[in-house]
């Protein structure tokens, strides 16, 4: 690939979108970041700024396909994208509390017709150009059934087996697609989370590995490898040994420590949703 000078990111207003963000921030290069919420997205884009690089900021939800392909259109046409990070996404925390439906559609939306949206009003582009790079934020939760967050898993694996697929379609046209695959990065998305949360990650790390594997164009960027040998090594048990493992798992950390640490009571809102403090439900007509 040529130099790298236009990086597009989505939930660029927190956690690993915000740390990639100020990662790359320097003088020659061009960042479109996007979030919803204007007052975080803006501190990033001025942290990035003063790094150096130019920044332009969009208040978009990636669940409004016609918007992001304006958005990312418009931003191609002003320079062309080099690399595109699909990385916003929600989690609904609640562990061994589940998601209830309205948690369950929110969670396939932006994790995953989010992801949609946010390479393919490109892929046409990049594909014509023969050059670019599509980051997929998946996760280790995206290689089995968790019983204590399945739209988020099912959501995460979907995203992942749709990354490695479009890898080997796009690459005869000279696009390169990376899948990350994470386990727990001290995030606002984890900070929620009731549970004990084993082998978390600083950010700054996190985001140093995963660039590291995006600089080479590796097909998929998981770690950390302890975690990751034994999310894969799950996943190939058998599948009453897989179950009754799983099953213990996040469920039984939280049972054990977390729910107690945490002071979660198990509260429920009017529609019978577990309530997470701060978890990012989009604004609905109901609520
Ligand atoms: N942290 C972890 O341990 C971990 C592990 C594996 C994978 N991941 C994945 O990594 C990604 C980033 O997570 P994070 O930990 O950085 O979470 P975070 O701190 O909660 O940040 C999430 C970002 O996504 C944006 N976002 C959420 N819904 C959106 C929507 N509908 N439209 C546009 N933007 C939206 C948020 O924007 P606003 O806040 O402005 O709404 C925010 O910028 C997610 O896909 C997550 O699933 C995280």
């Amino acid at each position: 690939m040529t130099a790298v000078r236009h990086i597009l990111i989505t939930g660029a207003s927190s956690g690993i979108g915000a740390g990639l963000a100020r990662s790359y921030a320097q003088a020659g290069m061009t960042l479109s970041l996007s979030g919803r919420n204007a007052d975080r997205l803006g501190k990033v884009a001025d942290d990035c700024r003063q790094l150096g690089a130019e920044v332009v900021t969009e208040v978009i939800d990636v669940t409004d396909r016609d918007a992001m392909d304006i958005w990312i259109t418009s931003r191609d046409a002003s320079l062309p994208l080099d690399i595109v990070y699909a990385n916003a996404g929600i989690s609904a925390g609640t562990g061994r509390l589940g998601e209830s439906r309205k948690q369950a559609e929110q969670i396939l939306d932006v994790n995953f017709l989010g992801v949609v949206h946010t390479i393919h009003p490109v892929i046409p582009l990049m594909r014509k150009r023969g050059q670019g790079q599509l980051v997929i934020m998946s996760s280790l939760a995206g290689f089995t059934g968790l019983p204590g967050a399945p739209a988020y898993a099912a959501s995460k694996a979907a995203v992942r087996i749709y990354g490695e697929g479009l890898r080997g379609h796009l690459k005869r046209y000279g696009v390169c697609v990376s899948v990350v695959s994470t386990g727990f990065i001290r995030t606002p998305m984890t900070a929620r989370n009731p549970y004990h949360m084993p082998m978390m990650q600083d950010l700054d790390r996190a985001v140093a590995i995963i660039r590291r594997g995006v600089d080479k164009g590796k097909g998929r960027i998981a770690f950390p490898s302890f975690m990751y040998f034994g999310t894969v090594l799950s996943a190939s048990l058998p599948w009453w040994l897989q179950q009754r493992w799983l099953n213990a798992l996040p469920t039984g950390y939280q049972g054990w420590f977390g729910r107690k640490a945490n002071g979660h009571n198990g509260a429920r809102n009017a529609d019978g949703e577990p309530i997470v403090e701060g978890f990012p439900v989009k604004p609905t007509k109901e609520s």
